[in-house]
């Protein structure tokens, strides 16, 4: 078995994982892939450097910060230069640990550390540590602030950590919004990016505090010489979210946090740490996409009995209001001040009815869904958008026409689990005045997940989505909603760095945009499932919302033109491409019903699986993914394209020798194309063993889903 956190006295293995050349600390990887170095330059700047296989994937970078007294803002000596060494150890570890849900069973945390403190000279002298862990697939730094006696509680006021890349390369990003992560991704060169660019407009709420040069992480590059390199961050915590300004005349990088109100961007009391900087790297795509390095650098479960955490697929009253056909509020007045039942009557429109939820109750059931999503349940959506009002929504109050008793006992008697939504329209104090009283609400009514929601410009005002504050306001939530045995799907949090290892029941995050920018928008590009797992997805799990079948929008509203920029196959592929224990069967129930053929692959696909295998991957062109479900033999692939045409071989080696499998391929028909004939589609059988190879062809904008199931 693997050896456990091992320390540097006695240990040859690790001896060779370092070196101290010219005043340079070498640290490598485990498989020595990777090297790290640390020094400190003639000014006593902390400095490092990453290699890959003996080529440069960071260049020489700076490293520190710009710290300010809490009371008197007065500014405390900058952590950036006239440094020195006062102590440093190597250490490093080889564990395993079982993730309670995710892409695999067991993940295995390799790596060697270095531990470095550093100091000011003189009387006011004021310390800090970086710890550098370093795997086989990249790096991770953070930096910790011991208890001391010339620092106390502080403000950061600059966090000056540079990321040099060697050069300008592919960048696949989203502008650095203080407030938004609903943008289309953006692919072009470093030097091309322009933040700033309309066409890459999110929401209403976006686009407030701006660097044109900035982008969010995490960041995926590919080299000209091909490297694929990752950054993002670990464990964000008690901390604001770190942007990436880009200087175009070298490439060099630099950390940019996201402020508050006040323009500070972080309020720290020692012992503190920071999240982890990460930087993944490897010559093939695949690897990135497999890294668990993420997960590996946040702290284990607080939650010891996990028994009550289940991954689950939902329907829900949702995507009906999205494409206009039903509405969240209740009177179809989205402009009345508050909910007056003698004033405001029923529109017809209301999509949250007791007998409508029990339509899409008995729809689970039937098709064996865990949970029923509900939107519009509750009063308060006459006012909700754009307001910036403080008491909007208070979670307990259900509107006339759904009855909350009735619809707990009928769920339970099916054996469906209605899902919770709480839109705090952004008003954060209001819902942490009521967090409690709204998850004793639901306890009491059987519900034991809640879709959190933030749309909108945050109270307290004047502070960012992706603040300090609101960093710790998430956070928060997922501690409560564990301490009630609740399970946590975010929209619009900031986005995730891992946590969900920490607060398992933290089952997704919406964070990026979704499937609802296509009800609404000019859509997602054909291309954009194909960037998220190297993006979005490097964080944690998404609450994407796949499924979609009717997929020419005119059908619903004559007035829609655009239909949805993928083929019906390649919604039931991403079900495999995007990992998340949470998964949305997003259409309406009418659609399922009129191709229950291809519904089948929604019903049969898992959540939760024992192994994942990468098989194939070019960022913004195409994925291939195999995954075995969690304690089966059962296999599903999912293939996706952008909007070319492709051909692949998918060998199935990875399949139990010896073993014969029925493969159902559900794939574009020849002539399904996203734009002229999305919903063209065939379904086959045929009987496979891990010598066959599968030949799929996925038309433009298309993809192909498989599963793979022992024949009895
Ligand atoms: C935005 C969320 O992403 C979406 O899923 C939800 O339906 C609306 N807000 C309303 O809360
Ligand atoms: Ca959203």
């Amino acid at each position: 078995m693997f050896l456990k956190n091992y320390c540097i006295a006695g240990i040859a293995l690790l001896i060779s994982s370092l070196s101290i050349a010219q005043n340079k600390t070498v640290v490598s990887s485990p498989s020595k892939n990777i090297q790290l170095e640390f020094w400190l330059d003639g000014q006593g700047t902390p400095m490092y450097d990453l290699m890959y296989k003996n080529r440069s994937v960071i260049l020489p970078s700076s490293m520190g910060f710009e710290l300010k007294q809490t009371i008197t803002n007065e500014p405390l000596p900058a952590l950036k230069d006239g440094l020195v060494i006062t102590a440093s150890s190597v250490t490093g570890a080889d564990d395993e640990w079982t993730p309670v849900w995710g892409d695999v069973k067991s993940i295995r945390d390799h790596y060697n550390e270095y531990d470095v403190t550093l100091s000011q000279k003189g009387d006011k002298a004021i310390s800090f540590k970086i710890i550098f862990k370093v795997f086989d697939d990249g790096v991770g730094f953070r930096y910790e602030f011991p208890e001391q006696q010339n620092l106390n509680h502080f403000i950061v006021a600059a966090e000056r950590t540079q990321f040099h890349l060697t050069g300008d390369h592919k960048a696949f990003w989203i502008p650095g919004d203080y407030d938004s992560n609903e943008f289309s991704p953006n692919v072009t060169n470093l030097s091309e990016v322009n933040a700033d660019d309309a066409s890459l407009a999110a929401s209403i709420f976006a686009h407030q505090f701006f660097d044109k040069d900035a982008v969010q992480t995490p960041l995926m590059l590919k080299s000209k010489d091909g490297l694929y390199i990752n950054i993002h961050e670990a464990a964000l915590v008690n901390y604001p979210a770190m942007n990436l300004h880009i200087d175009k005349s070298n490439f060099n990088l630099s950390s940019v946090l996201v402020p508050d109100a006040l323009g500070n961007m972080a309020y720290l009391q020692a012992p503190a740490k920071t999240p982890w900087r990460t930087i993944l790297v490897s010559d093939k795509a695949t690897d990135i996409l497999a890294s668990h390095t993420i997960l590996n650098l946040n702290d284990p479960s607080v939650i010891k009995d996990p028994s009550w955490i289940h991954p689950t697929k939902y329907v829900g009253i949702w995507w009906e209001m999205h494409i206009g056909k039903s509405t969240w509020d209740y009177a179809g007045n989205q402009n009345a001040t508050n909910f007056d039942p003698s004033v405001l009557k029923p529109s017809g429109k209301h999509g949250a009815t007791t007998a409508n939820v029990k339509k899409y109750i008995d729809f689970a059931s039937k098709h064996g869904f865990g949970g029923v999503l509900v939107e519009g349940w509750n009063v308060g959506w006459e006012d909700w958008f754009g307001q910036y009002k403080e008491n909007v929504f208070d979670f307990v109050t259900p509107y006339p026409d759904f009855d909350v008793k009735e619809l707990h006992r009928y769920a339970a008697s099916k054996n469906v689990k209605l899902i919770m939504h709480h839109e705090t329209s952004a008003s954060v104090t209001n819902y942490e005045r009521q967090m409690d009283t709204a998850y004793r609400f639901m306890k009491a009514n059987g519900y034991d997940a809640v879709k959190t929601g933030y749309v909108g410009h945050i109270i307290p005002r004047g502070e960012h989505h992706d603040g300090q504050w609101m960093v710790n306001h998430y956070v928060r939530v997922a501690q409560k909603t564990a301490s009630y045995k609740i399970m946590l799907d975010a929209h619009e949090p900031v986005r995730p760095t891992g946590l969900s290892r920490t607060y398992p029941n933290w089952l997704a995050c919406e964070a990026a945009r979704g499937m609802e920018f296509n009800a609404w928008s000019t859509g997602n590009k054909p291309r954009h499932e194909t960037i998220f797992p190297f993006t979005r997805f490097m964080g944690g799990a998404m609450d994407y919302t796949p499924g979609i079948f009717q997929l020419d929008l005119s059908y619903w509203d004559k007035n829609k033109k655009e239909t949805i920029h993928t083929t019906l196959a390649k919604q039931l592929a991403l079900y495999v491409t995007i990992c998340s224990p949470l998964q949305m069967a997003a259409d309406l129930p009418e659609s399922y019903e009129k191709r229950l053929d291809a519904f089948q692959f929604i019903k049969d696909v898992a959540v939760d699986w024992d192994d994942s295998k990468y098989l194939e991957a070019e960022p913004g062109e195409y994925i291939t993914i195999a995954r075995k479900a969690k304690k089966t033999n059962n296999w599903f692939i999912g293939a996706i394209t952008n909007e070319n045409k492709r051909s692949t071989d998918v060998a199935l080696d990875f399949l139990d020798n010896n073993k014969k499998y029925t493969a159902t391929i559900y794939a574009d028909a020849p002539d399904a194309d996203y734009q002229k004939n999305p919903e063209a589609y065939v379904i086959s059988k045929q009987v496979v063993d891990n010598k066959s190879i599968l030949h799929l062809t996925l038309a433009p904008g298309g993809g192909c889903a498989i599963s793979v199931v022992p024949v009895k």
